[in-house]
């Protein structure tokens, strides 16, 4: 029995978190995966209403659980960084969801704005550390207002993270087994001492003990350029946590578009959290217009991490043959030609079939 914490969260999240758990609910059915969910109210309204993002006890509680499903967090009402650093990020950092998995697949029946490129040419995994770099929120701001302001970033980089998530993407490489290929998407020309720990990590790692696996390496510029020119090149991605939301964005694009992307944010020894990449999007809230495929795909990838293979199979398989379909008119929000319910109640029937 699997305890499956539900934090619908902001505008579009309740709507197509929704929508995933009566996919799984549909493909659970068959396969007999059990699980329970208990639902979490977190997100901007409550903050607005209490003071607080994430209550200690709260985040004590999510600890306690086999994973957490998540739909979207960001409220307009709430100033930009308050819920992302003190409620998403800190769930993230505080059970060491470390790895930030980001698949970008595009499924067949699926536009992609990429001319000449199809199913065959789109198909690689970004492997985002996740609790490092840019976004340790170490930094500040000194002499604020004045003429003589200073602010700093840091980008905090640890061999131990750094070599942790490597492994991981190493480990998925192999275990992929497609073109066994890894790339490190970096920009070790300019940060000469973050990335050149991430380099000498990522060579050291796989010298020693992937020495089955190709090692590549890009500078980010250069990533972001033969994602769009040549896809087809990567099998799997690995890459600091600032240049992995960037390039993850990049991805959600030529695979459909963020109304398909799938995230999900792990600790392979913990509590892993799992979540549409696109965010909250406010001018859709409560229209029942936006696309919930990347929530279902996200409930399948934590099907797989919670060990349930065959609903994740099941779930993936549904997804496919509703993209298939030709029912779906596009995977943009209020142009499905079909309301968010509907779309997961199409997708559900198959999951169930
Ligand atoms: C993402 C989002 C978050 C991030 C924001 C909301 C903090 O953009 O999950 O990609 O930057 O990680
Ligand atoms: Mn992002």
């Amino acid at each position: 029995m699997h305890k499956i914490a539900v934090i619908g969260g902001d505008g579009i999240g309740p709507e197509v978190v929704r929508e995933g758990l009566k996919v799984l609910e549909a493909a659970a059915a068959k396969t007999g995966a059990k699980y329970e969910l208990q639902d979490y109210d977190l997100g901007g309204e409550r903050y607005l209403k209490t003071g607080e993002p994430l209550p200690d006890s709260v985040l004590e509680e999510l600890r306690g659980f086999d994973a957490i499903y998540l739909g979207a967090v960001g409220h307009p009402e709430v100033a930009p960084g308050i819920l992302e650093k003190q409620l998403l990020l800190r769930i993230r950092f505080e059970l060491d969801q470390y790895i930030n998995l980001r698949p970008v697949k595009l499924y067949p029946g699926v536009e992609t704005p990429l001319a000449g490129k199809g199913p065959d040419e789109i198909d690689f995994v970004i492997v985002r550390e996740n609790t490092e770099g840019l976004y340790s929120g170490m930094g500040g701001i000194q002499y604020k207002g004045t003429p003589h302001e200073v602010s700093t970033q840091i980008h905090m980089t640890t061999r131990h993270g750094a070599e942790r998530c490597i492994r991981y993407a190493f480990d998925l490489t192999r275990k992929r087994n497609r073109e066994k290929k890894l790339t490190l998407c970096a920009k070790t020309n300019v940060l000469t001492f973050v990335h050149d720990t991430w380099f000498r990590a990522f060579n050291e790692v796989g010298e020693a003990d992937y020495p089955d696996i190709e090692r590549d390496y890009a500078h980010v510029d250069a990533t972001t350029m033969w994602m769009v020119k040549n896809p087809e090149w990567f099998d799997v991605i690995v890459t600091e946590n600032m240049f992995g939301d960037i390039i993850t964005d990049l991805g959600a694009m030529i695979q459909g578009g963020l109304g398909v992307a799938a995230g999900g944010n792990i600790n392979p020894e913990g509590v892993s959290m799992f979540e549409p990449i696109g965010g909250s999007a406010p001018k859709y809230t409560g229209q029942n217009v936006a696309c919930p495929v990347a929530a279902i795909s996200s409930a399948q990838m934590m099907m797989e991490v919670l060990g349930e293979d065959d609903t994740a199979r099941r779930i993936e398989n549904a997804v496919e043959r509703a993209l298939a379909s030709g029912k779906i008119k596009s995977l943009a929000a209020g142009k499905m030609g079909m309301s968010t319910s509907e779309v997961g109640d199409l997708i559900a029937g198959f999951a169930g079939e």
